[in-house]
């Protein structure tokens, strides 16, 4: 949202950061095109300038990266429609197609994965024909000490996904060659590179959900997942987008969505959408409407779709099309909340959203 000037100053300063590791012509750098080395450059120099080293457990720095990311980011501006997103894989040499991964909306990602990570604009690119694809490679550090409720969800759920994050030192965007779109996205504990600081590891009990609590103080956690941090605290829908998550979050019950569309991945689903927390469904609602009005969901065992009953069906309707309704509420009243200081502050893409 609000984007500060600075950010282009550290645009141009930090481009230098890239080191000669990104400049030297490793074997198939020189086929890099310019469009796509410029395009990692600015996204690495935008990662370095709003999520640099902090401590790791650095809530303040954790938001300024989140609120810097989202919105009109040049990383943003990169994504396709829905993101892929999860870790290497353990199995040397698998492709992007035989890893496991999780869908995103854009928003969803920018706001609260990419943050956990930081950057010092060190990155190489190279072309790998196994995929099609260029891949970036940027030198990272995972915020591990944050409070739980900073998180999307408890990732120590599993232990080996908890410690990749944990140790994780490189983040792998993949671009496609024509358009510059980041088609997956990646984190990993074995990149080339040392790590960046060292890591404190954290012990976390075994965790297996419920993956939306309310904390000693009543307020609903994860709480990232209700938009703290980046909407403002005073908008009036949060408190209704959380109620009416809680009665969608009943009917997918009913409906035995929740039994395939949570972390644990229960039905092995190797392109996962999430739907588990407020954030998660918000960003998959008009998918989630669409797929029970066809009736190709839910699905079976056997992964065959079936129509639901017509009472489940019009009930878990009438909760997500309430439920939108209340993010979109939310949405439009951050943007006139945004213009109202002054216009001159907002960058022209918000300029445009406010103005339409
Ligand atoms: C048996 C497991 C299972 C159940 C139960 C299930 N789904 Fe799915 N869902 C899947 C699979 C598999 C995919 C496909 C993922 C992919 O794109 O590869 C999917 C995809 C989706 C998608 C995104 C893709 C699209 O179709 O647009 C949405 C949204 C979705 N499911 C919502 C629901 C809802 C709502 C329910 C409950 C009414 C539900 N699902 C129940 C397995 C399940």
């Amino acid at each position: 949202m609000r984007k500060p000037l600075a950010t282009l100053a550290l645009l141009a300063s930090l481009s230098c950061l890239a080191g000669p590791a990104a400049q030297a012509p490793a074997p198939d750098m020189a086929a890099v095109p310019a469009s796509i080395r410029l395009a990692a450059q600015e996204i690495a120099a935008e990662l370095a300038g709003l999520c640099p080293l902090a401590p790791a457990g650095d809530t303040a720095a954790y938001n300024a990266c989140r609120q810097g990311l989202f919105g009109d980011s040049a990383l943003r501006s990169h994504l396709p429609p829905v993101l892929i997103w999860g870790r290497q894989s353990k199995a040397p040499g698998a492709t992007l197609r035989q890893t496991s991964l999780t869908q995103f909306a854009p928003d969803v990602w920018t706001s609260l994965y990419a943050p956990l990570f930081m950057f010092n604009g060190r990155h190489t690119v190279e072309w790998v024909p196994e995929e099609k694809l260029f891949l970036v490679r940027l030198e990272t550090a995972f915020r591990n000490r944050l409070a739980p409720g900073q998180f999307p969800y408890p990732f120590w759920h599993d232990e080996a996904k908890w410690s990749m994050y944990e140790n994780a030192n490189g983040f792998m965007l993949w671009m496609a060659p024509d358009t510059g779109k980041i088609r997956a996205a990646q984190f990993t504990d074995r990149a080339p590179n040392a790590m960046l600081q060292s890591v404190q590891p954290v012990q976390h009990a075994k965790y297996e959900g419920p993956w939306l609590w309310t904390d000693e103080k009543g307020n609903t956690q994860p709480a990232v997942t209700l938009f703290d941090g980046i909407y403002r605290p005073d908008n009036p829908y949060i408190k209704a987008i959380d109620r009416q998550y809680r009665d969608l979050a009943v009917q997918m019950r009913e409906s035995q969505c929740s039994s395939c569309h949570v972390p644990t991945n229960p039905d092995k689903i190797s392109r996962l959408v999430l739907l588990s927390t407020p954030a998660h469904a918000a960003g998959e609602i008009d998918r989630l409407i669409k797929s029970v009005k066809e009736d190709r969901m839910p699905m079976d065992e056997f992964r065959l779709s079936y129509a639901l009953s017509a009472d489940n069906k019009k009930w878990l309707l009438e909760s997500a099309e309430a439920f939108r309704t209340t993010v979109q509420a939310a949405q439009a009243w951050e943007t006139q909340a945004a213009r109202k200081p002054s216009t001159q502050t907002l960058s022209s893409n918000q300029r445009a959203q406010v103005t339409k």
